[in-house]
């Protein structure tokens, strides 16, 4: 796959209705990879992953567990073009975007991979349990090994109970060398 043709994908529904394709960003040969699902309204208008309310959120657990800051490390998603109103990415749209996720860690070798939510999890590490048995869990994509963890979509819904498990799957893959 050449990653210079990813804005210009067309080989899924989902180029009907995005406004532009999300391809991610963070510098090359990162200590961290973050995939979450798919982009929200404000990432497909401004190009940008993860710049809504749970990515804030995101970016100061990260910030606050690891260290990191966000030009530190690489933001994708599983899916590179927002899904209508926000609807879950559907099987299909997952395994036709893959092969662009596979050149990015090819081209990016990270260091470390946290999945982000459910459908990031399973499609990265192949987990096929939900999220709620699967975060904190190793994983490996590849030859990189990480972590999954919840959506911070679903800390904003759910509150600090699940900031403080965010927080947890964090500090597990601190303790494995990010
Ligand atoms: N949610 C995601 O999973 N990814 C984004 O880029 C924004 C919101």
């Amino acid at each position: 796959m050449d990653l210079a043709e990813l804005p210009h994908c067309c080989a899924c529904a989902l180029h009907t209705t995005r406004t532009r394709v999300v391809v991610g960003s963070g510098p090359p040969g990162p200590r961290l990879l973050v995939v979450g699902e798919a982009p929200g309204r404000h990432e497909d208008e401004g190009g940008e992953p993860f710049v809504g309310r749970s990515g804030q959120l995101l970016v100061r657990l990260i910030l606050e567990e690891l260290g990191l800051e966000r030009a530190q490390y690489f933001v994708t998603n599983t899916v590179k073009c927002r899904p209508p109103h926000n609807r879950t990415p559907r099987a299909s749209e997952v395994a036709t975007c893959r092969p662009w996720l596979e050149a990015q860690i090819a081209a990016l070798w990270p260091a470390r991979i946290l999945a982000v939510g459910n459908v990031a999890a399973r499609a990265v590490f192949g987990f096929d349990e939900g999220i709620s048995r699967t975060h904190g869990r190793r994983g490996q994509y590849l030859d990189v090994a990480g972590v999954a963890t919840y959506h911070p979509a679903a800390a904003l819904r759910a509150g600090p109970n699940v900031v403080d498990v965010m927080r947890a799957d964090l500090r597990s893959l601190r303790s494995m060398g990010v």
